[in-house]
């Protein structure tokens, strides 16, 4: 029994003597500068979406302070999958810039001499989605970026492009410039943006300051009140091996504006009579909502009568009213007249007035015959007198 503990406690002593010269064989190689001070940082994106069937461009850029790097000598850049435990699955390794590796197709465009990791992944599966780590090999020195780890993630779903509309309030009259942007991991073949505002907008594909893609198209635009409720919508199609993958968005203005289609009516309708109750009614169209005055066209000007979207009294003579409806923006009026059965001073009023118009064009109109018929034949005989002198000046 002692005998079988004692081996037991040797054996265990044993494993942990091999685990700690794994430990000092193993991970100064491979994880050389992992601690406080790694000796290799890169910087790329920490996470990144990719699109199952596009391409992958992974913006990259490492930095090493380490005495022994040199650039002169052979720069090998290397990418793992998975978590950094190279001395137990050395598989883990996809790619190393010297050839030897390439599971995935990748390619290094960036220039490893200018410290340039820029890597392109040309066809994603979504079996891809994984952690990645960056290592360089310049022998002596040997380094892996252990602190920034790379995460990919590869959907099979395209991501919904975004509908950029200025902050703040929209109101009419307003030049906004709008624009719809995605989202662009494969630089290589941006997604193709359409929308309902206008067909013929550019697509520019813009590097942000991460080094990432978005693809975009803008309008600027003068807002009126029909883009009030407007539903903007905004496509991203993305090419995939084999087709496309498209992904849409809709986004709703809210456009502010003064009021519009101000309408006056009158309850009853037609004549009324002096004495009756009637009731003026005032609409409007408006952002936010207009609120109303009702006012009375005097011989003295104008009077306030209401403030409110309706006004009844009892009629006494026939009148001319308007209402005025007015929110934040502007005001709008809208001009009732009030005509009153059995009034004989406002039926004579208009009786007359229709006559003075009417006497008015009359005049206006024969004068114009007698004014171009007098004038004729006397334009006639200038030209002939004109004529005459030309003649009369040649040798
Ligand atoms: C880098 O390597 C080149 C050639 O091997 C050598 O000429 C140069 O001095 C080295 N530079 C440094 C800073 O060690
Ligand atoms: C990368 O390739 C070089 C040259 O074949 C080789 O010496 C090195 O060990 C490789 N690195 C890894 C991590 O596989
Ligand atoms: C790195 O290389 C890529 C591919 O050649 C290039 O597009 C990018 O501009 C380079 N980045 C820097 C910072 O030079
Ligand atoms: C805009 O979209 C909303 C919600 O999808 C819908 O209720 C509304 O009727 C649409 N408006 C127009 C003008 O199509
Ligand atoms: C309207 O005024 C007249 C005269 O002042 C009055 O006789 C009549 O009853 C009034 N009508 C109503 C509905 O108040
Ligand atoms: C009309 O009068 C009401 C109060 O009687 C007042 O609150 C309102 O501001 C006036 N409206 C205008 C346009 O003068």
């Amino acid at each position: 029994m002692k005998d079988r503990l004692n081996l037991m406690a040797a054996l265990s002593e044993n494993m942990l003597k091999v685990n700690m010269l794994l430990s000092v064989f193993f991970l100064p190689g491979t994880l050389a500068g992992c601690g406080k001070n790694p000796a290799l940082r890169i910087t790329t994106p920490k996470k990144i979406e990719a699109l199952s069937g596009s391409c992958l461009e992974i913006p990259c850029i490492y930095d090493t302070e380490h005495t022994s790097y040199n650039s002169s000598r052979t720069i090998y850049g290397v990418w793992m999958k998975g978590a950094i435990n190279f001395w137990a699955d050395p598989n883990i390794v996809i790619f190393n810039s010297s050839g030897s590796v390439n599971t995935y197709s990748l390619n290094i465009d960036g220039n490893l001499r200018e410290k340039n990791c820029t890597t392109l992944f040309p066809d994603v599966k979504t079996s891809y989605t994984d952690r990645y780590f960056f290592r360089i090999e310049n022998e002596p020195f040997k380094a892996s970026a252990c602190d920034d780890p790379l995460d990919i993630t590869v959907k099979d779903s395209p991501w919904t492009p975004s509908i950029n509309i200025p902050v703040g309030d929209l109101k009419e009259h307003q030049s906004v410039t709008i624009s719809c942007s995605a989202v662009t991991p494969c630089p290589h073949s941006p997604p193709e943006l359409t929308w309902n505002l206008q067909q013929d907008s550019e697509r520019q594909t813009e590097k942000n300051t991460d080094g990432t893609f978005t693809t975009k198209i803008q309008e600027t635009i003068t807002l009126s009140d029909t883009h009030d409720g407007y539903n903007i919508s905004c496509s991203a199609r993305y090419p995939v091996n084999g087709g496309s993958k498209t992904a849409e968005t809709e986004v709703t203005l809210s456009v502010s504006y003064a009021p519009k289609d101000t309408s006056a009516s009158i309850s009853p309708s037609g004549l009324v009579s002096a004495g009756s109750w009637v009731e003026l009614s005032c609409s409007s169209r408006a952002k936010p909502p207009a609120s109303f005055t009702w006012f009375w066209n005097s011989k003295h000007g104008a009077i306030n009568l209401s403030v409110g979207q309706v006004y009844s009294f009892n009629v006494t003579e026939g009148e001319e009213y308007y209402c005025e409806a007015t929110n934040d923006l502007g005001n709008q009026r809208s001009v009732i007249f009030l005509l009153v059965k059995d009034d004989p001073v406002f039926g004579l009023h208009i009786i007359l007035k229709i006559l003075g118009i009417m006497l008015l064009c009359s005049t206006v109109v024969i004068f114009e015959c007698w004014f171009r018929f007098s004038n004729k034949p006397k334009k006639e005989k200038e030209d002939q007198i004109y004529v005459n002198t030309v003649t009369e000046t040649k040798p």
